[in-house]
């Protein structure tokens, strides 16, 4: 097969833009992932549909690109920053290119990679890299991403960037016993009590999409608390990078319980649906891997996600109306009702409907009701970066109000908002606000790097 020549002229144009694009550093470092992939990848499919190609596709599915891949440079060269506990590391090159890619790389040195977390030359890769999740890739699919990384990526010639890690603990050998511990020695065993539609959607989810590494609690070694449906934890939200992945299991009010399977189908396919809108770091997976999946494989993963029971039992959410009455009086009873009226209510309504699919509604949204508030401190305070499905952006912006708001404003806004219209999640404090601010401010130099994922 011919490799694909891949022209990215847009890439300056990205860059350009960035600046414009509000959000932590890493978040803009990952929205430029986005543009290089959007710009290059799919320019080799020619038009951004469901590729044809199967490994091509396959590399979709495990959204390879949106770690592989840094600021203004070419797909899949490395270079992306990740946080650890123990400090810094660059993601690698995993272009063809024989000196500083894995040209060299024989299939069977790529699946001890990708599966085994297992380097060529025997080191042992950090589980920032998800193998504990492509662990459940199959062989046969695992052979079409080797054709797909030889044959049809373009070689860049790119040295990795050294790890930042302090001498005393960078050491690789812990990661061995790590592995012996918390990596799946299994790969996928498809379940006799559930049909074939979902055995696929456990497939993508639990193994290539490893929606995982963001939605299931860590515990104190930093591995996922479980990698599969057989655990209540599998997928009961977690917080990293100062986003909050919320429960994707079956509660009424925190959880996916009260959306249907068709609800969310249409989130993954186009980043949102009646009851919300794709943001933060779901962005890494809405814009670059869900909606290129055939129709059949998201129905699937909708299917799984549905049948994975509730942690807690929650009330159904009941509307309340009278939040909207007494905003609409001009005699709002509680602090921040004022702000929500001035900033908010022009999009989300004073009845916090929103106008759904694209203004999305407050008012019973399971990520505002999330016990973890810091998705939407992060979010009122950055305002949210585009969504961008198959090289359309959206045309509705959540804005930024880190200038216009002091931490008081925010929190007394988003406790009005968790408390209003039948929500009945916890107050947000000026703490919670006081410490995000720094954390996740663009110009600073000490905003968090991408954590372990
Ligand atoms: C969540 C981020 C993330 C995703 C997604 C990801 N990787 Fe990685 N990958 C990493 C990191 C980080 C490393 C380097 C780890 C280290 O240095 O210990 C890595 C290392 C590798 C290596 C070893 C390369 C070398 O030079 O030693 C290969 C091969 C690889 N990844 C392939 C893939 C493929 C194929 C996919 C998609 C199916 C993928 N990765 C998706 C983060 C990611
Ligand atoms: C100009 C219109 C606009 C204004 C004003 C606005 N928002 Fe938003 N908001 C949006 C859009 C659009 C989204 C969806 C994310 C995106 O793609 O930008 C959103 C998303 C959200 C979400 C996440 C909802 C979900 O789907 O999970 C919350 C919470 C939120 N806004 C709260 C607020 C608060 C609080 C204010 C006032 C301080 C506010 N918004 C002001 C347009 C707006
Ligand atoms: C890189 C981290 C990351 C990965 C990987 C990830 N998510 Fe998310 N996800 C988030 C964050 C952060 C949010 C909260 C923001 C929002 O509502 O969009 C979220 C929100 C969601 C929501 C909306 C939930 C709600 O309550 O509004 C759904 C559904 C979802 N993710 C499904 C998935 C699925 C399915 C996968 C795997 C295909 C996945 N996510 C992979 C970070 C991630």
């Amino acid at each position: 097969m011919d490799r694909v020549t891949i022209h990215c002229p847009e890439l300056g144009a990205a860059s350009a833009q960035s600046q414009n694009v509000r959000g932590d550093t890493m978040s803009r470092l990952k929205f430029l992932a986005v543009t290089v992939l959007l710009s290059c990848v799919s320019a080799a499919s020619q038009a951004q549909q469901t590729p044809t190609n199967k490994g091509e596709y396959l590399a979709r599915a495990g959204d390879c690109v949106a770690c592989h891949s840094a600021k203004g440079g070419k797909a899949f060269a490395g270079g992306l920053a990740m946080g650890t506990p123990m400090g810094t590391i660059y993601t690698t090159n995993i272009t063809p290119d024989p000196d500083t890619g894995i040209g060299n790389y024989s299939l069977e040195d790529f699946d001890r990679a990708v599966r085994s977390g297992v380097a060529k030359d025997g080191h042992h890769l950090y589980p920032a890299m998800p193998y504990p999740s492509y662990a459940k890739i199959s062989d046969d699919d695992l052979k079409e991403l080797y054709t797909f990384f030889m044959k049809s990526v373009p070689a860049v010639k790119q040295p990795n960037k050294p790890n930042e890690i302090p001498w005393y603990l960078s050491p690789r050998w812990p990661l061995a016993f790590w592995n012996l511990v918390f990596a799946p020695k299994t790969g996928f065993a498809p379940r006799q009590d559930h049909d074939a539609t979902w055995n696929r959607g456990a497939y993508l989810i639990e193994g290539l999409e490893h929606c995982g590494a963001c939605h299931t609690p860590r515990g104190i070694a930093i591995q996922e608390k479980a990698l599969d449906a057989g655990s209540a934890s599998y997928l009961a939200g977690a917080e990293l990078d100062a986003w909050s992945a919320p429960n994707l299991r079956g509660d009424l009010r925190t959880g996916l319980g009260a959306w249907s399977v068709e609800e969310l189908q249409a989130f993954l396919k186009s980043g949102h649906n009646d009851r919300g809108v794709a943001f933060g770091s779901m962005l890494d997976v809405v814009n670059n891997s869900t909606p290129y999946l055939t129709d059949d494989d998201t129905k699937a993963m909708s299917v799984f996600l549905k049948s994975l029971p509730a942690t807690a039992d929650q009330p159904q959410f009941a509307y309340d109306d009278s939040t909207a009455k007494s905003l609409q009086s001009g005699n709002p009873q509680k602090a921040g009702a004022d702000t929500y009226l001035g900033a908010c209510a022009a999009c989300h309504g004073a009845d916090g409907k929103g106008q759904p699919p694209f203004m999305p509604p407050l008012a019973g949204n399971p990520a505002v009701l999330d016990a973890d508030p810091s998705s939407l401190i992060n979010l009122v305070l950055n305002g949210a970066e585009p969504l961008v499905v198959k090289g359309v952006p959206d045309a509705y912006r959540m804005p930024q109000f880190r200038i216009q708001m002091n931490d008081e404003h925010i929190a007394d806004v988003l406790s009005f908002v968790r408390s209003a219209w039948g929500n009945n999640a916890d107050a947000v404090s000026t703490d919670q606000v006081k410490k995000l601010r720094p954390a996740t401010d663009p110009s600073s130099d000490e905003v968090i790097v991408l954590k372990m994922r």
